[in-house]
């Protein structure tokens, strides 16, 4: 069996194997955690998509962690699946526990190996850093076929060390060699020149695929990258709208429309249904309650919008005056479809199906009587209002806790005032509380009905479309033992809107606890 769903041989050099990192790199960044559920939801868009690897997780970092990863392993059809795991036996034998029953398993082992990593965060001389390396990799081949290696902080190594490390782990056995900028401090031509010294002066060096890995604290991770494959690289890790620690990692979006677009200067090809590109956009963004920049590349709400005269009249005449791309081409439909409170189920499913969406019969239904009760207070439903509320629901499908009523009194005279009824594990809860403002209020009311010690540490509204009657979508960041989680909710009444948000973020930072938290707040 050969690792990647390639539909090409191997030994062809063109072909660059997309390893999407979205559910370990991007999930690891605060605030971007995601539950069980959500995993494998992306895990199955990530599938759908055609990427050849997924990391699906760090499985000795939680019991979380290890059995979303090894569920993963069990449902994905098509891709490798792959867990992370420091140089350790007992990191090792874990992941190779979590990805076993994968159709095609792969574990990926890391060690610093910067003079100033190895000095302050290893505290360990190279010989034993190079001793680890070939122990791990040594036992990760005793339990699968496929094994990783990376040089964490691989920019910032120096080069007689770097060589000696990875001709260490491939002579021990693995199969892919990852070279990160973990930093996020390379330039395009330095890590162009860095795979091509490494792949010149390692003496087995054709015996492994070389990897990129980029972070993007300098904007530079999708260049990064693109120029190590230059370099000789033929694997991309990479994140779904670029999610990652700090400033994120590579876009694997833009990775792959600027190969597909430029493919003139960038002969590489990949496995990647680039239709699916928006559809995977918007779920990551949804279950991570991480907004897309507007103007981001590929799949900004405004990547595709003509506003200037002078654009629109050069798009009415020729398209190729200002689009390089075609919206179609990464999955965003021309609207077709208008709807309003007289569309039927069918029209809405339609819809759905424009949008990107496969909701299922059950998911239809709900987003279907919440269309409807938006079409009875909205003149026009715009696509944006669709994707807002059907976002809300994907986000909020798996919740232990709901808002069911809220009422609230505002105005110039406070103390402002809620009333809150929460349904939590099946049992109705309400709740009236004061405070400082309406949304300080439900807030306060959450709190009652929930008892926990999570902070607030963003709360942001936007409007969804124009007009006063436009939906709001409030994003609420909270923490909690280090633990940083985002929630989003949307409605025409943004103090509704609050108090989805923030019982979504809640939600998750139950879950990160377990059962036991949740079930003293439903014995209140
Ligand atoms: O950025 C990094 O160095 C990593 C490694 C664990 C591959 O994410
Ligand atoms: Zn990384």
């Amino acid at each position: 069996m050969t690792e990647q769903n390639s539909t090409q041989p191997p030994s062809n050099q063109d072909r660059v194997f997309i390893f999407d990192t979205t559910l370990r790199d991007g999930e690891q960044c605060p605030g971007a955690s995601m539950t069980f559920e959500e995993k494998l939801e992306v895990a199955d868009v990530l599938d759908a998509l055609g990427v050849d690897i997924m990391e699906a997780g760090f499985p000795i970092a939680s019991q979380g962690d290890f059995d979303s990863v090894a569920e993963i392993a069990r449902r994905v059809k098509n891709a490798s699946v792959c867990g992370l795991s420091r140089a350790s036996v007992k990191d090792v034998d874990r992941c190779a526990e979590a990805v076993r029953h994968a159709r095609v398993p792969r574990i990926h082992t890391f060690i610093s190996t910067s003079p100033v990593h190895m000095k302050y965060k290893l505290q360990m001389e190279p010989e034993k850093v190079l001793e680890l390396i070939a122990s791990s990799v040594t036992r990760a081949r005793n339990h699968v076929e496929f094994v990783e290696w990376s040089a964490e902080d691989g920019t910032r190594t120096e080069h007689d060390f770097l060589c000696r490390a990875v001709e260490t782990a491939i002579d021990a056995g693995a199969t892919t060699i990852n070279i990160p900028d973990t930093v996020g401090y390379t330039t395009p031509d330095e890590y162009r020149a860095l795979f091509e010294m490494v792949r010149s002066r390692v003496p087995n060096a054709d015996k492994a695929i070389f990897s990129v890995h980029c972070h993007n604290d300098l904007g530079l991770a999708v260049a990064n990258s693109i120029a190590g494959v230059k370099g000789g690289a033929r694997q991309i890790e990479c994140t779904i709208n670029g999610i990652g620690e700090r400033a994120g990692n590579a876009a694997l979006e833009e990775i792959v429309m600027a190969m597909r677009t430029r493919a003139d200067t960038l002969p590489y090809v990949n496995n990647i249904d680039t239709k699916l590109l928006t559809r995977a956009s918007k779920l990551v963004s949804a279950v991570t309650s991480f907004p897309v920049q507007y103007n981001k590349a590929i799949v900004g709400r405004n990547a595709f919008a003509h506003e200037s005269g002078i654009h629109q009249d050069g798009m009415l005449k020729n398209a190729h005056t200002y689009e390089i791309m075609t919206p179609e081409s990464v999955g965003v439909q021309k609207t077709s479809l208008v709807m309003g409170k007289h569309s039927g189920r069918h029209a809405f499913r339609e819809k759905l199906k424009e949008l990107g969406y496969d909701l299922g019969e059950n998911g239809l239904e709900i987003a279907f009587t919440r269309f409807k009760d938006l079409a009875d207070r909205k003149k026009i439903v715009y696509d944006e209002d669709i994707v807002a509320l059907v976002d809300d629901e994907i986000a909020n499908a798996h919740e232990r806790i709901k808002v069911v009523e809220l009422t609230v009194v505002a105005g110039t005279k406070g103390p402002q005032k809620a009333a809150l009824t929460l349904d939590v594990d099946g049992e109705l809860k309400t709740h009236q509380a004061t405070g400082n403002g309406p949304v300080d209020a439900i807030f306060n009311a959450i709190h009652a009905l929930t008892p926990h010690d999570a902070r607030l540490e963003l709360y942001q509204v936007h409007a969804v479309t124009e007009g006063t009657d436009a939906q709001a979508e409030v994003t609420v960041r909270l923490s909690e033992d280090g633990n940083v989680v985002s929630g989003r909710g949307a409605d025409p009444d943004t103090l509704v809107a609050s108090a989805r948000a923030y019982v979504s973020a809640l939600n998750k930072i139950f879950a990160k606890r377990g059962r036991g938290p949740l079930e003293a707040v439903a014995s209140l």
